[in-house]
């Protein structure tokens, strides 16, 4: 980080601002700083990153769970924005494997989502986070009824240690799906084919689904679950809801 960053002053100036003022903010700010990237339409923040910062550092959690299109939609972003430093980051295979030796690989269906994304999702970003002194997720306020309070900058207190303090931006808050649609048509980005079938929402392959015309995005995801629990526990400061706490 150049200077100490003032995050009341910034959540003040970056208040409903364009996702590229934000992430040009953030990237001034830090030096230790990374786009987590699903590979699903958040792929948007990248193209508008590039053009800022052309080595920008993005990071994918690999659960090993993604679908194929998702896989190889990754490499087309990596030939796409070439100086990019993608990161892909693994599960710990040990902790993977107690999981899915006891209880086999579809836990999930019985048990709820949260030990399985613990493993594949939660456990590799707190092994990353530390690297970094800010994120920037592709999280918007329309995606979610749990969304609906997240700042387009904010302290990460779900993430962050004692001595590590941990900024995270998210540059979409405040964007509709449309207008992430409308950028990606208008500057040519590519993007997951999954959306062509039906895919708005994409997470891993078992627990991710197409919805039905005006369905919520939110309803192809761990469909089997309470709406107001999808969280997967990237994003668990939301479900403790507040502006500012994540
Ligand atoms: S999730 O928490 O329910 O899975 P969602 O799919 O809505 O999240 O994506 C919101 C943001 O979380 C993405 O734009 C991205 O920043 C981050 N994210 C979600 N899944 C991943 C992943 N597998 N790897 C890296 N970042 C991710
Ligand atoms: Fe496991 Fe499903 Fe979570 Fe992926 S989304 S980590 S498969 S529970």
């Amino acid at each position: 980080m150049s200077s100490p960053f003032e995050l009341q002053q910034a959540q003040a100036e970056l208040a409903a601002k364009n996702p590229r003022v934000i992430l040009k903010a953030a990237l001034a700010a830090f030096d230790q700083i990374a786009i987590s990237f699903s590979g699903a339409e958040d792929v948007a923040l990248i193209d508008m990153a590039v053009k800022l910062k052309p080595d920008v550092a993005v990071f994918c959690l690999d659960t090993g769970r993604l679908h194929p299109e998702t896989y190889r939609f990754l490499e087309t972003v990596r030939e796409r924005y070439s100086r990019i430093r993608l990161t892909i980051l693994s599960p710990d295979a040990e902790e993977l494997s107690r999981l899915v030796s006891a209880k086999g690989l579809f836990s999930f269906y019985r048990d709820g989502h949260t030990e399985c994304c613990g493993i594949r999702k939660v456990a590799s970003l707190r092994r990353h986070l530390p690297t970094l002194d800010a994120w920037i997720t592709g999280q918007r306020r329309d995606q979610n009824p749990t969304r609906q309070a997240v700042a387009e900058v904010e302290l990460d207190t779900a993430f962050a240690t004692p001595d590590h303090a941990l900024i995270k931006f998210n540059p979409l808050a405040n964007w509709s799906s449309a207008q992430v649609w409308d950028y990606i048509e208008a500057f040519e980005v590519p993007f997951n084919p999954l959306h062509r079938q039906g895919y708005v929402s994409i997470g891993c392959e078992p627990c991710t689904r197409a919805v039905l015309p005006h369905q919520h995005e939110r309803e192809g995801r761990w469909w089997w679950e309470d709406a107001a629990k999808k969280e997967c526990g990237l994003h668990a400061g939301n479900l403790r809801g507040g502006k500012g706490k994540s």
